[in-house]
């Protein structure tokens, strides 16, 4: 549904990542409601390139933009004269999804380099434009901070963590400097939904062990995954949010979360109960550390500032996503 009153008919927007998972849930948001909106993506797609965990190097994929009829620009953020194709866009908005989006990727000069160096293009291209900036931060800020996570309360332990930390110190610098530029980081807590498949190993737990059982397997979880709460927050919501925060009057950085924290258990009982299967639970040692045990968004400012109101309980947003999680189970990955 249309989450505020803008008109977005007419209006340029440019969405980096947008062959990703949340970046292409943006892109069919603006076409589906919007159709006069002039939506520009910006993605890498993939190549066979992988990093040293065995994962992708980014997980664009063409099949996350099927039926989106928008401009599409395959370029790399790191590379400045791919950047130069966008010279002759003037946008209103722009919302910043690129990124190495795998928590487990340790070579921190990579990390840094693509999350880091190219925010500063795109902030230089929002004041040039005069369009107003949502970027995607992380609840990998806040490591194993207790909960709930506030604003202002940060301590990354990866890579990633920190390069969306130092995002957010780059952005806070910048609209001090540039009180007129509307700048918005959003802190993203576990995202699931369509268009995630394409992740593969670094999509939520929902999919992977929706996928599991639809294979007759039972759900392998983490010893004592009943005590690992995390908060989890479907797509649709965290389309809401980054909708509302085109219309803030304020530039800041906003924690985007259900605000409740569930279990991986909870993840593997609602998805029998839709599934209808009843496999007893495979438990394993957690092998890695800095592991978060428990994250829940404080989301008082989100609300109070940006009207953001979660509407999906982890039931209705799973429910929800069983058709996608059965078209997508044994599709091919490449
Ligand atoms: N999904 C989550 O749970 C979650 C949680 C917190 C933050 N985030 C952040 O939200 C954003 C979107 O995440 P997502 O889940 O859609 O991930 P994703 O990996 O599906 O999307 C990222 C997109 O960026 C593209 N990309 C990567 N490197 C690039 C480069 N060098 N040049 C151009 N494009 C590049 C990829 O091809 C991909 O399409 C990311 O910034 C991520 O860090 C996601």
């Amino acid at each position: 549904m249309p989450y505020t009153n803008i008109d977005f008919n007419n209006k340029s927007i440019l969405i980096t990542g947008g062959a990703g998972f949340i970046g292409s849930n943006l892109a069919f948001y603006f076409q589906d409601y919007y159709p006069e909106a002039k939506i520009v993506i910006f993605d890498c797609f993939r190549s066979g390139d992988t990093f040293l965990n065995g994962n992708l190097k980014s997980f664009g994929h063409y099949k996350n933009l099927i039926g989106f009829d928008g401009r599409i620009i395959c370029g790399n953020i790191n590379n400045l004269s791919d950047l130069s194709l966008l010279d002759g866009y003037k946008f209103d908005y722009i919302f910043h999804q690129a990124a190495i989006s795998d928590t487990r990727v340790y070579d921190q000069e990579v990390v840094m380099k693509t999350n880091v160096n190219s925010f500063y293009w795109f902030l230089e291209k929002a004041k040039n434009d005069n369009a107003s900036l949502i970027y995607a931060s992380s609840a990998a800020t806040y490591g194993s901070l207790p909960s709930p996570q506030k604003i202002g309360d940060e301590l990354p332990e990866n890579p990633y963590g920190y390069s969306k930390y130092a995002m957010d110190n780059i952005a806070k610098e910048f609209s001090m400097l540039n009180p007129d530029i509307r700048i918005i980081g959003l802190k993203f807590f576990n995202v699931y939904g369509p268009r995630e498949f394409f992740k593969a190993k670094t999509s939520s737990m929902v999919i992977q062990l929706g996928h599991q059982i639809l294979s007759g397997q039972s759900p392998r979880l983490f010893e004592n995954s009943n005590k690992i709460l995390r908060d989890f927050i479907f797509i649709e919501d965290v389309i809401q949010a980054n909708i509302k925060a085109c219309r803030s009057s304020i530039s800041g950085i906003f924690n985007v979360g259900s605000g409740i924290p569930r279990s991986f258990q909870d993840i593997a009982d609602i998805l029998q109960k839709e599934l209808g299967t009843n496999y007893p639970t495979e438990y394993f040692t957690n092998p890695y550390d800095g592991y978060q045990m428990h994250t829940q968004a404080d989301i008082s400012l989100t609300k109070s500032h940006l009207d953001f109101e979660p509407w999906y309980t982890l039931e209705m947003g799973i429910k929800s996503y069983i058709p996608e999680i059965k078209n997508t189970h044994n599709l091919p990955l490449d």
